[in-house]
């Protein structure tokens, strides 16, 4: 036997800023498979985490509830804590980045950094909110997009076209945060000299470890040139200040990983444990990070740098996955599909989605799609279907006719052995994190026990007393198949494999396989997971869309003469008007009035839009006609989808309603002006 491997893990540190949802879920799922994996094959394990507590977004909502950021940050943590408990994730530690270990190691690795020279300090130019007092990061800033004119877009990108740009670029930029214009402000900030690390960093990429896409991706930004990173925000700041500086502080991804540490460091205090032997350079304890694929730089770049600059381990590994997609696509607060841990805890147990990320995830960085049908139909089939029948089928005849014992030995060791010999392919996909992989391969082990149940139908034997014997031999077998099924699934799924264990009154160990349960007494048998009810699926989606809106209906009753507001030519310029072709148009479910028109808008791509016509129009008179679209006004989430423009028609009262339409020989995408 050779000696236990002594692992450190840790998933990314949530934002105590808001609730978790089934993005942070998939994350922590998927690191606590691998870690229950890690400890069930007897290799010492701990997985650590924490709140990721600083940063400007925290401290404005704690303003805007009226309380303090340290208020704000313990309440996150109690309700993130409790949600990933819920989930069945097995922190050692979950801790908050707010706390003297972190800031301790924050001061100690920039001391030892800034010693060494690593750190460089320059004046900036940033835009400054003169009403706030406070320096705006880009997306504080708003205003017109410089390509496409759409008004109210972040600083950074447009969410109409796409197009990036600085925040010096939008046209009429505004403060998100007060409505006053910036100005601009020079401020001395303090940088991370990451391109002093280019060599090192290649050589800690071609280490091996790595994903083979992550490795790629890391490699591209160390053979362009790396940047000095800026490490510093000025006060007022909810953060760590920095030491012999005046009202600076680290900005919070410098201080965010380094919760790691901290996190382990307090748990360490509390069990006893050595935290040198996981932080000092040139042990044998491994270290992995779980992350998102949108914080490899972070992970793979800065963090490694910023431990060898302090003279730390560097992670043996930083493992990415993909983005969680529901139904297909983004999660949608108007389609219901964005779905926060707790709400998804109110309606359905943890485990089924435990064990429908694992069989989705692979070990790269692909996206992974939560089908909500294909859920219920999977969990129902292979869990309960699957799994779990083995199990009835078998235990009611051992308990009538046996008082619950198993027999001496096993009618088919050829199975059991097939069984058992499974175990180091599933071993290898659990350890390279091919879970989708490990479930297949269970669920051929199910198939095929089930298989032999059906083959040898106990239920048959059973009413022929002379065939008794036979009958407690192929239960027997049916349950050491369950047993081992439980042993190999215990990481997916700890809360059914801990009543499994109840009921097999044995330990369910990865090496427990190795040994089959005979002669032994079985506790009775108690229902061990109940199929899901896709109503309750449906009703979890329901409750959680936003209370329904309808597109006012077009046209708008017209204003009144004594009301007319005029409008700037300037303003007016600001709407784009295209020419849409009508591609298709259907009757909206659940909807009077509206009709859900896919336009072609030429240059501007298919735009999706409801519109109030349908007393006027019938769909497929619609096809085909040529019309006027807003093109530039924001898209709406309405109760059936995004509506994004515009169509003109015009109409009073009860007058009809007649769609605006060019003369012939308009075609789509032509500005109308
Ligand atoms: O992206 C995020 O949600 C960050 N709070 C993750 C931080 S991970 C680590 F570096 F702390
Ligand atoms: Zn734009």
């Amino acid at each position: 036997m050779t000696d236990p491997r002594r692992i450190l893990v840790t998933s990314a540190l949530p934002y105590a800023n808001g609730p978790l949802h089934l993005g942070h879920m998939l994350e922590q799922v998927q690191t606590d498979i691998w870690v229950r994996f890690q400890r069930s094959r007897g290799n010492e394990c701990y997985y650590i985490c924490a709140d990721d507590a600083h940063g400007t977004a925290i401290m404005l909502t704690a303003e805007k509830l009226g309380i303090t950021p340290e208020e704000q940050i313990d309440r996150v943590r109690l309700e993130h804590a409790a949600d990933s408990a819920s989930f069945g994730i097995s922190f050692d530690n979950f801790y908050s980045t707010h706390s003297d270990e972190t800031r301790h190691w924050s001061e100690t690795i920039y001391r030892r950094a800034r010693d060494k020279g690593y750190i460089a300090a320059r004046e900036i130019t940033q835009a400054y909110d003169p009403e706030k007092g406070l320096f705006l990061a880009d997306r504080f800033i708003k205003g017109t997009c410089p390509n496409c004119k759409t008004p109210d877009q972040y600083g950074d990108n447009c969410e109409a076209c796409g197009a990036t740009y600085a925040p010096a670029d939008l046209i009429d930029p505004v403060s998100a945060l007060s409505g006053a214009t910036p100005v601009e402000r020079e401020s001395r900030h303090l940088f991370f000299r990451l391109p002093a690390f280019a060599d090192m960093l290649r050589e800690w990429i071609a280490s091996g470890t790595l994903q083979e896409s992550v490795a790629n991706k890391l490699r591209e930004w160390t053979d362009s040139e790396l940047q000095e990173w800026d490490i510093s925000r000025d006060a007022p700041y909810f953060g760590f200040e920095i030491p012999d500086e005046e009202n600076k502080y680290f900005y919070v991804w410098l201080d965010a990983p380094i919760g790691y540490i901290g996190s382990f460091e307090h748990f360490c205090k509390r069990e006893g444990v050595s935290f040198d032997d996981y932080w000092q350079p040139g042990g044998d304890t491994e270290l992995y990070h779980f992350i998102g694929k949108d914080i490899i730089n972070f992970h793979g770049l800065f963090w490694p740098a910023m431990l060898h600059a302090a003279e730390l381990r560097t992670p043996t590994a930083v493992y990415a996955h993909g983005f969680l997609t529901v139904n297909g696509t983004k999660m949608s607060k108007s389609r219901g599909t964005f779905i926060n841990a707790r709400h998804y805890l109110d309606h359905l147990d943890a485990e089924y989605l435990r064990y429908y990320f694992a069989a989705k995830l692979s070990g790269g960085v692909d996206d992974i799609d939560l089908n909500l049908e294909d859920f219920v139909q999977r969990v129902n089939s292979d869990v309960v279907g699957k799994v779990v029948n083995i199990a009835s089928r078998c235990s009611g005849f051992l308990r009538k006719g046996f008082d619950n014992r198993l027999a001496e030995s096993c009618s088919e060791p050829e199975l059991l052995t097939a069984f058992q010999s499974a175990g180091d392919a599933i071993t290898d996909a659990y350890e390279s994190r091919e879970f989708g992989r490990a479930i297949r391969l269970i669920m051929e082990l199910a198939d095929k026990a089930n298989q032999y149940i059906d083959h040898h139908k106990p239920w048959v034997m059973a009413k022929d007393p002379a065939q008794a014997a036979t009958v407690r031999d192929v239960c027997s077998t049916g349950i050491n198949c369950f047993r081992q099924l439980m042993i190999y699934l215990q990481p997916v799924l700890p809360a059914m494999a801990e009543r499994a264990s109840a009921y097999l009154r044995c330990t369910l160990n990865w090496e427990d396989r190795h040994e089959l349960l005979t002669d032994h007494e079985l506790a009775t048998f108690e229902p061990l997971m109940q199929r899901v009810d896709p109503k309750v699926v449906a009703a979890m989606v329901d409750s959680n869309r936003p209370p329904e809106t309808e597109a006012a209906p077009v046209p708008a009753p017209a204003p009144k003469s004594d009301d007319v507001a005029y409008l700037d030519f300037a303003d007016f310029q600001k709407v784009d008007l295209r020419i849409a072709r009508i591609e298709a148009a259907s009757a909206v479910e659940g909807a009077d009035k509206l009709l859900a028109l896919t336009l072609d808008v030429g240059e501007l791509g298919k735009r999706q839009v409801f519109s109030g016509i349908k007393a006027a129009y019938t769909p497929d008179d619609l096809v085909g006609k040529l019309t006027v679209v807003v093109a530039n006004l924001a898209p709406r989430k309405m109760r059936f989808g995004v509506s994004e423009g515009m169509v003109l028609a015009a109409g009073e009262g009860d007058s009809g309603i007649f769609l605006l339409s060019p003369d012939e020989g308009a075609t789509p995408g032509m500005r109308v002006t």
